[in-house]
């Protein structure tokens, strides 16, 4: 799936695959290319699948993942073919498709394939789409502004404003390809969840109760396998300058701002946050990505002389080395959008969050980062200066700040135990090593 938040963390699976033994070979498309030469040791396989600029403006998400679902069918399937009937090919022990790639159930159920998918998001979001059949039929969706603060009772602990929707033209469709999640992950034979039992493990037990498919969940994946930056899997060129700045700033002091790979906001919000920043008196890093803001094509909109009067304690980049920067100790808190491989990232360095969801399930993360793990404030009234100043300052200088830097660190050695042997994400990892070659075996029996 050409985005940044699901690329990383299927090449992170590759990689932790390629350690036990596995060959990898990746399918990608040519719209968001990977680049082979940052991971010498898999094979790439390009398909020819282009998208146009207006094509590819993720504004609308789910339009943007249906067309290329419909986009890669026929390439995918022919490059598949290809490398099945390949003699010189090693055998294919599965195939492993990125949940949000419905079309690879066919594709895999005409060749006769394992297919296995991975679920890049958390265990906690997926419990809510699972729930869309009920959450529609009690009349919680579609979502009504006037309810918005309501607790959803059969979904605790999500209020209605919680709940992983998108804005999208055609809702009802949304709405039916999420309805179809059962039946989708049930055709598939077994799921990867990148996460963790101490985490979440009563969302994965209710994902074990609700669905007759395998599940393993064997996250932290990035901290399954020791970090390379030259296996970097960037979309956008890190700018590294940030690390020699985060050098010159002492502990704890730097707020991390960054919205990740897909969500936009609009120019009121960002000069929200931007004044917000520097009235702090804070250092700050922000990453801002290039088309963050809506009609911009980076930072135009701020006042001119604004970084000038910050005077070195504000830097603005289009994309940071994240892991880098959340594991420096410069950085005290990390702003962000709780896509889920952020969150995850932010919990595995021990960095507490200030958290602005913006859609899909970033709404539910943040739930559970600011209401069930308390490792992170949300920014729920209304996000502007006064509100950013305010819980900046709590987070960083009040004893409730300090309370949620205990809890994030205790959580960060969880993170660290699960991944080591006997750990429960080191045993699943195992477990769907073992799996894999037993799939590979009945699949070569019906061959
Ligand atoms: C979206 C969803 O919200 C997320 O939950 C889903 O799993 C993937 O798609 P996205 O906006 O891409 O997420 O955010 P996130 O999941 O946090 O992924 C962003 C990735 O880009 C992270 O791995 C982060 O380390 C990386 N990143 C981000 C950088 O390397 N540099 C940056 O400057 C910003």
């Amino acid at each position: 799936m050409p985005l940044q938040g699901h690329i990383n963390p299927m090449l992170e699976l590759a990689n932790v695959l390629h350690h036990k033994g596995f060959s990898i070979t990746i399918i990608h498309t040519q719209f968001n290319s990977l680049n082979p030469t940052t991971h010498p040791h898999f094979t790439f396989h390009s398909i020819p699948v282009e998208l146009s600029r207006t094509e590819a403006s993720t504004n609308d998400v789910m339009a943007f993942i249906l067309l290329l679902n419909v986009k890669c069918f026929e390439p995918f399937s022919e490059c598949l073919a290809r490398l099945l009937s390949d003699d010189d090919q090693e055998p294919v022990a599965c195939l492993i498709s990125d949940l949000l790639f419905s079309f690879t159930q066919h594709v895999a159920e005409n060749h006769k394939l394992a297919r296995i998918l991975l679920r890049t998001s958390a265990a906690s979001s997926f419990v809510a789409y699972a729930a869309f059949p009920l959450l529609l039929e009690k009349g919680y969706l579609p979502i009504q502004e006037s309810r918005l603060e309501e607790p959803v009772l059969e979904l605790p602990p999500f209020k209605v404003k919680d709940l992983p929707v998108l804005k999208t033209k055609d809702p009802q469709k949304y709405y039916e390809a999420v309805s179809g999640l059962k039946k989708a992950v049930e055709a598939s034979c077994g799921i990867i969840f990148n996460t963790f039992e101490d985490l979440e493990g009563n969302s994965l037990a209710t994902i074990r109760q609700e669905f007759n498919t395998p599940i393993f969940p064997i996250g932290p994946l990035h901290k399954c396998f020791p970090a390379n930056t030259s296996s970097s899997s960037n979309l956008l060129s890190q700018d590294q300058s940030c690390i020699p700045w985060l050098n010159t700033q002492a502990p704890q002091s730097v707020i991390y701002v960054s919205f990740g790979s897909i969500a936009t906001i609009n120019e009121t919000l960002f000069l929200e946050i931007a004044w917000g920043l520097a009235n702090s008196n804070q250092p700050f890093l922000w990453v801002v990505r290039p088309g963050l803001v809506h009609g911009s094509e980076w930072i135009e909109p701020l006042p001119s002389g604004f970084i000038k009067a910050l005077n070195g304690r504000g830097q603005i980049v289009k994309w940071a080395p994240q892991k880098n920067v959340l594991a420096h100790q410069a950085v005290g808190v990390f702003w962000t959008h709780n896509g889920w491989n952020s969150t995850l990232e932010s919990i595995c360095e021990g960095v507490p969050m200030i958290c602005m969801p913006c859609l899909s399930d970033q709404m539910a993360n943040a739930r559970y980062v600011s209401h069930v793990w308390k490792v992170g404030l949300q920014l729920e009234h209304g996000v502007d200066r006064k509100e950013i100043e305010r819980t900046i300052r709590k987070i960083m200088a009040e004893k409730e700040g300090e309370e949620i830097r205990d809890r994030i660190l205790m959580l960060m050695e969880k993170a660290k135990i699960c991944i080591k042997q006997g750990g429960s994400s080191y045993q699943s990892l195992d477990g769907f090593v073992k799996y894999i070659l037993s799939q590979f075996a009945i699949q070569s029996q019906r061959q």
